[in-house]
């Protein structure tokens, strides 16, 4: 008797704590109602997952109900329900809303109006004479090599007959890159000072006929001004083959410089020096400020200077594999941001590198 009555106690406690939580769960999912909100499809959906899915706060609160004893079902049964009722009302309220700001918002919404002008940019000049340094060329069959800009001293010396600690070194000062110290420490990695690199791996892989343009970024150790920059842009050409002459070169280079500036320009060759070419020469055009009269341009003389070439130096063919007995070749270089001045009259170099629009957009329509 005594253990009949001490069970029927823990049967009411027990029943007690289960309808707390389910008091304490109603109570509380009556407060989150009163606050659901959806700005937006995705939030909507989240809050149906959290309330309304099977295993959601709905279904969490069915669960428990159902596990209430009868007398227990009896009490919490409408309430459950209203609770149901309510948070499906509110989730079909904001559902609505939804889709009527939508509708707000395509009706707003006028397809056929002008869009927004887009900014075009522009070609960097540097770019475009580049590529009519390289258009001009192609026309005479020579075709684009390219190659790396961090190099070796083989490639970039050596090979061009630069001898190890001759002077004509200096005419080249460059960057040489270290590696980790205690790792290993090759001197001869350096920033390339021209693009004749290239032309040493071309001739070093291929056998002539060879006639390549190498265009390209080169550095070099130049303290000019504090300000000034230590890379600029070439274009060098290279054509090996039987019987190339000095005449060939001549007569090539007076091809470019008149499809280049004009028709009318003249060219004058004055003996130069490079280690790599013998005879060497510096390229001359008139200048078309004063058509060849002199000019504070052209510094009174009438010409001015646009590039170095030569005939290739039969030691640098031999180095690279070529039978200078069969083969000659002509090899000339000229600076990318030179001929852009001489072409555009642009005043200051830096103008080239500092990338501002008001600079830039000036060669749109070129
Ligand atoms: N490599 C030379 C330079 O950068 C230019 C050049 C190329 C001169 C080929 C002669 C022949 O100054």
């Amino acid at each position: 008797m005594y253990l009949c009555t001490q069970i029927r106690i823990l049967y009411k406690i027990l029943i007690n704590i289960v309808s707390m939580n389910i008091k304490d769960r109603v109570e509380s999912l009556q407060a989150q109602v009163e606050k659901m909100n959806a700005a937006n499809q995705q939030e909507l959906e989240t809050l149906r997952l959290k309330f309304m899915s099977k295993k959601g706060e709905m279904g969490e609160l069915m669960d428990e109900f159902k596990a209430l004893p009868k007398e227990e079902k009896a009490q919490w049964g409408q309430t459950v329900n209203a609770l149901r009722q309510t948070i499906e009302a509110r989730f079909n309220d904001l559902k609505t809303q939804l889709a009527e700001k939508n509708e707000a918002v395509q009706e707003k919404t006028d397809l056929t109006r002008t869009p927004d002008s887009v900014e075009m940019g522009s070609r960097h000049p540097l770019s475009l004479v580049r590529e009519e340094i390289v258009d001009i060329f192609s026309r005479i069959g020579f075709t684009v090599a390219d190659g790396p800009e961090v190099e070796d001293d083989r490639h970039v010396f050596s090979l061009l007959n630069f001898a190890p600690e001759h002077p004509a070194r200096d005419m080249q000062d460059t960057f040489f890159i270290e590696k980790e110290e205690g790792v290993q420490k090759p001197t001869d990695i350096l920033l390339r000072t021209h693009t004749s690199s290239v032309q040493t791996r071309i001739m070093l892989s291929q056998q002539p006929p060879i006639r390549v343009l190498c265009p390209g970024r080169v550095y070099r150790n130049e303290a000019i001004s504090a300000r000034a920059h230590c890379f600029f842009h070439q274009v060098e050409g290279l054509y090996i083959d039987k019987n190339v002459s000095f005449a060939d070169l001549r007569q090539t280079l007076l091809y470019f410089a008149k499809e280049m500036f004009g028709a009318d320009t003249k060219i004058r060759l004055r003996p130069s020096y490079f280690p790599f070419t013998e005879p060497s020469a510096e390229m001359d055009i008139s200048c078309d400020l004063c058509g060849g009269k002199g000019c504070a341009f052209c510094k009174g003389t009438g010409w001015v200077e646009i590039l170095g070439c030569g005939m290739v130096d039969p030691n640098v063919l031999e180095a690279c594999g070529i039978d200078s007995k069969v083969y000659s070749g002509y090899a000339f270089g000229m600076g990318v941001e030179r001929i852009t001045n001489l072409k555009y009259r642009v005043k200051d170099l830096r103008l080239f590198s500092e990338n501002d629009v008001r600079f830039l957009s000036q060669f749109e329509s070129c």
